[in-house]
């Protein structure tokens, strides 16, 4: 038995260059009051990842001078409360080094006096004169630490990390959100074919009017992560809240929705969940998209979605990663040379939402006769088209076509197509 492959079209992305580095530092990791590491040498266009453990740190710019107090103009992360001492917030900041000048940092946090403990950081410190050691040495003796007074992250970003549709499940991982304005969310798409869309608190599963709302549109992927993203900033401090508007299972009824700073009391997450399940299908979404965010793929942007009228993408596609192909055996009988038709045929074909195969037996049309002489190797093709397994199966929803070949000593005149 072999087969063929189908192939799919290729779009190929330009390789980004990469001049600038990249650098990743803990803080508070394990439960120490420290940045790991503390100091860092890097050049003009370098970016610096903070990535938060438990309590709750801030990344502050300062002044050498004044190690526990915020420079005017300098950047802040915000505050961000986490619970695991060894496994990092989804929350992050980066900051990009603008120039060769020393960059003096401090966490900011007075309940137990991070800054004054030693929890100060560098980068680009002076081996001489203004040492990380001796600011560290004035760290210890400065007076009580302030933060800039609006809480708010400034001078750098502040993202926060959402999975959408891990392991398959039709969730989003936080779904209750809560996060400073000017946070960046960034939502990264799982296997299968998902939206985030921005919807209201009384009809959970339908855009806000008039596209003014966010929406992801549709993004379909077999990869896990997929490298898609769908990034919104928060503006203000409303509650927010969104839904996967794919109707092909009803993913919002199924209680694929989250809130960004939900009331803790009232119009709560629960309550939200509460009526998605009971909101009439079809969710709907913008006929247009990306709205009110952007999409990236493998840190591409897609400006435009060309796609099933403008709202829907394939990241497989724009990847150019080409689905398993579709494998076809069969059991073919009663025996050859009997002249009577053909039974039974198995295919084996791609579960496309995650490229797990699922096999199907197919039972014929008496097609299939026996009619003369000569060798022949029957081949048989199946294809398969968007909506296959609707209903048992909803994640199945590409299209395409393969072919399998039985070898064998069969006689035959004609062996058509054979489902
Ligand atoms: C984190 O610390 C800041 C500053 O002390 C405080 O305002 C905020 O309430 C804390 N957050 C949590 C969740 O404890
Ligand atoms: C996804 O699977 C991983 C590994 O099997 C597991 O650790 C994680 O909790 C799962 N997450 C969800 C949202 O199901
Ligand atoms: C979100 O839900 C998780 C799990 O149910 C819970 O542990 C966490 O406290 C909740 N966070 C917020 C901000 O409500
Ligand atoms: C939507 O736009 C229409 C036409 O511009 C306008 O009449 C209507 O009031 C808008 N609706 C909302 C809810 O903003
Ligand atoms: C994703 O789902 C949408 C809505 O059901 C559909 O129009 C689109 O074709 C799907 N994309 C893929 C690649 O299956």
């Amino acid at each position: 038995m072999g087969f063929l492959g189908r192939t799919t079209a290729a779009l190929s992305l330009l390789a980004s260059i990469a001049a600038a580095k990249h650098y990743d530092v803990t803080v508070g990791k394990n439960g120490q009051l420290r940045f790991d590491p503390e100091t860092l040498v890097a050049e003009i266009g370098d970016t610096i990842t903070y990535n938060y453990f438990a309590r709750n740190h801030s990344v502050t710019q300062s002044s050498f001078e004044k190690p526990c107090q915020p420079e005017a103009g300098g950047f802040f992360s915000g505050f961000v409360p986490t619970e695991s001492p060894d496994v990092a917030s989804r929350t992050t900041f980066t900051i990009t080094v603008k120039d060769s000048k020393p960059i003096w940092v401090y966490c900011s946090q007075t309940n137990g006096n991070h800054c004054q403990s030693g929890m100060v950081h560098a980068i680009n410190a002076p081996s001489q004169g203004n040492t990380f050691a001796k600011f560290k040495d004035l760290a210890a003796i400065a007076p009580t630490s302030t933060s800039p007074p609006d809480g708010l992250p400034v001078g750098g970003i502040r993202k926060l990390h959402v999975d959408v549709g891990l392991n398959g499940t039709l969730t989003y991982s936080p779904n209750n959100i809560t996060e400073l304005p000017r946070t960046v969310v960034s939502f990264s798409f799982n296997p299968r074919n998902h939206t985030v869309t921005q919807s209201s608190f009384d009809k959970p599963c339908f855009p806000l009017p008039n596209n003014s709302g966010f929406s992801s549109g549709f993004i379909a992927t077999t990869q896990s992560p997929s490298g898609a993203t769908f990034e919104i900033v928060i503006p203000d401090t409303k509650p927010i809240w969104f839904y996967c508007g794919q109707v092909n299972g009803n993913h919002c009824q199924a209680g694929m929705v989250g809130s960004i700073n939900a009331p803790v009391v009232g119009n709560t997450l629960e309550a939200f969940i509460a009526k998605a399940k009971v909101a009439p299908p079809p969710s709907v979404i913008p006929p247009i998209a990306p709205l009110g965010g952007k999409v990236f793929v493998k840190g591409k942007e897609i400006l435009k979605f060309n796609l099933n009228g403008g709202n829907a993408i394939d990241v497989d596609q724009i990847l150019g990663i080409a689905p398993p192909p579709v494998t076809v055996s069969g059991t073919i009988y009663p025996p050859m040379g009997t002249g009577k038709p053909s039974t039974l045929v198995t295919v084996t074909r791609p579960n496309t939402a995650t490229y797990t195969t699922k096999t199907e037996t197919v039972t014929t049309k008496p097609y299939y006769t026996y009619g003369g002489e000569g060798e022949y190797k029957p081949t048989a093709t199946a294809t398969y088209s968007k909506g296959w397994g609707k209903g048992g199966d909803e994640a199945c929803d590409e299209e395409g076509s393969g072919s399998g070949e039985w070898s064998g000593e069969w006689k035959s005149k004609s062996w058509e197509k054979g489902y």
